[in-house]
């Protein structure tokens, strides 16, 4: 009998290695079809948390957490007991924006040690093209004494989810699939199929899904990229870029993207896999690591946006209380990782400027010891005279300007509004008498 089938009826275990924004909604949702699910984690604090009903990602819920099969373990050995795997552990960049494979290594040292022969490795992890295959297999046949290919297999999903978004979620997203022959891709193709209504989309090897994976999201961070340095440039001529663009997306044509800041572990990191990789095929990557230099100077560029819209309006910008309503990388979740508004905030600081930050869902703790900021509540903030709103979170959406306008001072003094993200209408912004700018 197949694996899947053993899987899905389940007397085989899947184990998901790695417990964050995308291993726990997959490991909930195996079990919550009523399949035999190992959650590990490295962490005792995480496994500990989850095994106390918290979801730390906001992503399935404290209440599907509490109600659920999985069982939640930080100890190696439970995975003796699963035959099929899935990794999803973090793969960011060292410091000179090369891969750091530590995580998927070191998990796959670990699966290496407590795997049976007949199980299938799947890595959902973002990797360049050829890692799973050249890298991780060499890991998982010295830890297991195993051969691949005729011991156990290896396929690759790249995981596509957008954390906070509640349209585009796990069941309802395309999965692309891949294994490293036909009895892998249809084992591995039949187990994700059984929890994505959307279907899954094979593809005829592992290298071509994990180039997948790093060309949409290099497209996409080219394509913003595109649209910072138009509304750079256009901010120099005087023109307002948010105008430009909604007067381009009248064109059937049109792509869709807007200018802003590029964080989070994704589209801010996966295009260095991509280049790394090129790099180290000989091929210089001119249009994504442009893409990327772009990006990454977003936040000098409305920092310095900010103290050119109070000194025109006659202030003094060493003494203007200046508030930044927004930490997180994104708006409408917690993930605090890789975000550019520090960018904003580290480039006004070097003018002299100490700004107060606020966000409604990120942790304090996690800010201080990431960034060594201190988070505000909003309640506490007043008397300000630049707000720059860099994350259009829904709770300053609701807000709105007159609800934003309650922060600022009494004193007759001219008041400066920076909208990053364009939450406020452009009519809005023109009658509200604040001197206004936007990305
Ligand atoms: N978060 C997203 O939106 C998203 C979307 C698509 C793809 N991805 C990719 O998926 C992967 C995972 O991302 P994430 O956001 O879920 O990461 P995360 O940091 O939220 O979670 C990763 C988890 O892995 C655990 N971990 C680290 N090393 C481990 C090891 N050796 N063994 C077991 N557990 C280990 C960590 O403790 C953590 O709980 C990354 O490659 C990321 O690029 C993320």
């Amino acid at each position: 009998m197949a694996l899947s089938d053993l899987i899905i009826k389940g007397e085989k275990s899947i184990a998901v290695v790695g417990l964050g924004y995308v291993g726990l909604p997959l490991a909930v949702a195996f079990a919550g079809k009523g399949l035999k699910v190992i959650g590990f984690d490295i962490s005792p604090r995480k496994i500990e948390t989850l095994k106390n009903g918290k979801d730390p990602t906001d992503e399935v819920g404290d209440e599907a957490l509490k109600n659920t099969s999985v069982l939640f373990t930080n100890d190696e050995k439970e995975l003796k007991n699963a035959s099929f795997f899935i990794v999803t552990v973090p793969t960011p960049i060292n410091f000179d924006h090369t891969p750091d494979l530590t995580p998927v290594i070191s998990a796959s040292e670990i699966i290496g040690r407590n795997l049976t022969p007949g199980s299938v490795i799947v890595y959902e992890s973002t990797v360049y093209p050829g890692c799973t295959e050249d890298t991780c297999v060499p890991v998982l046949e010295k830890g297991s004494g195993l051969s691949c290919g005729t011991d156990f297999k290896v396929g690759y999903s790249p995981e596509r989810i957008n954390p906070g978004d509640k349209v585009h979620r796990l069941p309802t997203i395309k999965k692309i699939v891949s294994g490293m022959d036909r009895e892998s891709l249809e084992d591995i193709k039949a187990v994700y199929d059984f929890i994505i209504e959307a279907g899954t989309f094979p593809v005829s090897n592992i290298r071509t899904a994990e180039a997948i994976k790093v060309a949409e999201n290099s497209q996409r961070d080219v394509n913003i990229a595109f649209m910072n340095e138009l509304a750079m440039v256009f901010d120099r001529m005087g023109i307002d870029s948010g105008e430009v663009i909604e007067g381009m997306n009248t064109k059937w044509n049109a792509l869709g993207f807007r200018p802003g800041l590029v964080g989070g572990h994704c589209i801010g990191v996966d295009p260095y896999y991509f280049t790394y990789q090129a790099e180290r095929l000989g091929v210089h990557s001119t249009i994504v690591l442009g893409g990327r230099a772009v990006n990454d100077g977003m936040g000098r560029f409305v920092a310095d946006a900010a103290v050119k819209k109070m000194k025109e309006a006659g202030l003094d910008p060493e003494t203007v209380k200046t508030v930044i309503l927004g930490l997180t990388f994104k708006e409408n979740c917690r993930d605090i990782r890789n975000t550019r508004v520090v960018d904003i905030y580290n480039r006004l600081l070097e003018q002299g400027i100490k700004a107060d930050i606020c966000d409604p869902g990120a942790v304090k703790e996690d800010v201080q010891r990431e960034y060594g900021i201190e988070l505000r509540d909003i309640e506490d903030i007043k008397d300000c005279g630049c707000i720059i709103v860099a994350v259009a979170h829904k709770e300053y959406k609701e807000m709105g300007i007159e609800g934003i306008s309650k922060l600022y001072a009494r004193d007759g003094k001219p008041k400066v509004f920076i909208d990053v993200k364009g939450i406020v209408p452009k009519d809005v912004l023109e009658s509200s008498g604040l001197v206004w700018w936007r990305l």
